[in-house]
């Protein structure tokens, strides 16, 4: 269900709706050709509507993608009496009446990103509930990380079968280090801190980009915030007084746009990729043209063909600036296209290489060493097929892959690829491919 003020104000196709059933047809084997612009990072706008938490006044988030994590996000801030309008890619929030304070579990069991609110939510109101959070099933995914965070803070953490009730008199600076490099807990933090009395240090913080625009979103609206963007940020919270007014510009969704580029080293011929930021993927771009694959890049924009002949190369995810987990599962299907053998080692997630299985029922020879590293031998035709799609970012390799393989299939779940990119089959038929969607 959207929130009602959405769909008054909506202005596009209302073809989102909760947990649809809907599945793709794909004709696989055509070259694609053209411009494709990306959107809005769904990663920096989810955390945008989080940070929303902390202002008192209205807040303006532009270039937000429509996708399904953004309305079920929308709904969660609603719950807590957040009212919102959507329109195109316009989200207005205006939190100054909050009227919850527990996150609804029916919501936050779909989306990760909902223990992304409790740190806001803990900052302005002194106590949230929050659920046990869901979302892809790529690994463990623990939060004890938040919660040394807000302890370390002053507040008090009680789990129970519901999930954890986090509580606080008055949140304090503190020094943390982090045990582990994680993205959201890092923005969770940093949220949190912006209200908190004196002075934080969050050590060993993430560095992906989506952390210095969150800053940069914080600091236009008075937060005092340095060093975002490196492994130390430091914070000085306003001592209880929330924030007034909030806007900003969603920046482009890298995760996208590394995806389109490894689009276009299979079929393009060529496509250029608009609206994208080239160096927040150095080192795909770099992996990409070891490959053997032409690239040129602009300030803003990436045109990538197909080549000869794509060679296996090797590639690990990192945290940022290093390949991105989230591009894994594309990557490992250029590779099952690439002469030779490939090594990949997923650092992040211990369940993130499962949906490979998938790929070896369509003619991909992989063999899975163990939990975290998978071996490829290609190049191998690959067989159009019957599959579901298991999560966002695997759901996209298979919607690549059944681009690759000759022959129809059909692409079950497509909720999971709704989740995270806006109206895909449109965008790619505009390039030559043959996307359908059967709701
Ligand atoms: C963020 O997830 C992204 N999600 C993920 O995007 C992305 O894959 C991931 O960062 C890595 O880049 C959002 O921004 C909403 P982490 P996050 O905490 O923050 C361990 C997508 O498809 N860890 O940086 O949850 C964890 O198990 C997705 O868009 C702890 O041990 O990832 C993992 O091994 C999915 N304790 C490692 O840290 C904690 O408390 C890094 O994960 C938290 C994390």
């Amino acid at each position: 269900m959207y929130p009602r003020t959405c769909l008054q104000h909506s202005n596009s196709s209302a073809k989102l709706s909760e947990m649809n059933n809907d599945y793709f047809t794909v004709i696989g084997g055509k070259k694609l050709t053209g411009t494709i612009a990306v959107h809005g990072a769904k990663n920096f706008a989810l955390k945008a509507l989080a940070a929303s938490l902390l202002f008192t006044g209205k807040v303006t988030i532009k270039n937000a993608p429509r996708i399904e994590d953004i309305f079920r996000t929308i709904e969660l801030l609603t719950h807590l009496g957040v009212t919102a309008t959507v329109r195109a890619h316009t989200v207005t929030l205006d939190p100054s009446h909050i009227t919850s304070t527990k996150l609804d579990p029916n919501i936050a069991k779909k989306i990760r990103a909902s223990v992304v609110l409790a740190g806001p939510l803990l900052a302005r109101m002194g106590t949230v509930h929050l659920p046990h959070p869901g979302g892809c099933v790529i690994g463990k995914r623990p939060i004890d990380l938040f919660l040394e965070g807000w302890r370390c803070m002053n507040a008090n953490v009680r789990e129970s079968k519901s999930g954890y009730t986090i509580h606080t008199k008055k949140l304090r600076g503190c020094d943390l280090t982090f045990k582990q490099v994680s993205v959201t807990a890092t923005e969770s933090l940093m949220m949190t801190a912006t209200l908190a009395h004196g002075k934080t240090i969050l050590r060993n913080a993430a560095r992906e980009p989506e952390i210095p625009a969150l800053a940069e979103m914080l600091n236009t609206s008075g937060a005092r915030i340095t060093g975002a963007g490196t492994s130390t940020i430091e914070i000085m919270g306003t001592g209880g007084k929330p924030l007034t007014h909030g806007t900003c510009t969603v920046i482009p969704d890298r995760i996208e746009t590394g995806t389109f580029l490894i689009l276009g080293a299979l079929l393009g011929s060529p496509i250029t990729i608009t609206n994208c930021d080239p160096h927040h993927l150095d080192v795909p771009i770099q992996l990409l043209k070891e490959a053997g694959v032409p690239i040129t890049c602009g300030k803003n924009w990436i045109k990538v063909t197909r080549p000869k002949v794509i060679r296996g190369v090797d590639m690990q995810t990192r945290e940022y600036p290093g390949f991105p987990t989230d591009l894994q599962a594309p990557f490992v299907v250029l590779m099952t296209q690439a002469e030779g053998e490939s090594l990949i080692f997923e650092t992040i997630f211990e369940g993130r290489l499962s949906y490979t299985e998938e790929l070896r029922r369509m003619g991909a020879h992989i063999h899975i060493s163990d939990p975290h590293r998978a071996i490829i031998h290609g190049p191998t035709a690959l067989r159009a097929r019957d599959i579901e799609s298991p999560d966002i970012r695997a759901g996209l390799a298979f919607l690549i892959a059944t681009l690759v393989a000759h022959g129809t299939s059909k692409l079950r779940t497509v909720y999971q690829i709704d989740r995270g990119y806006e109206n895909i089959e449109e965008r790619l038929n505009k390039l030559g491919a043959h996307i359908k969607r059967i709701s």
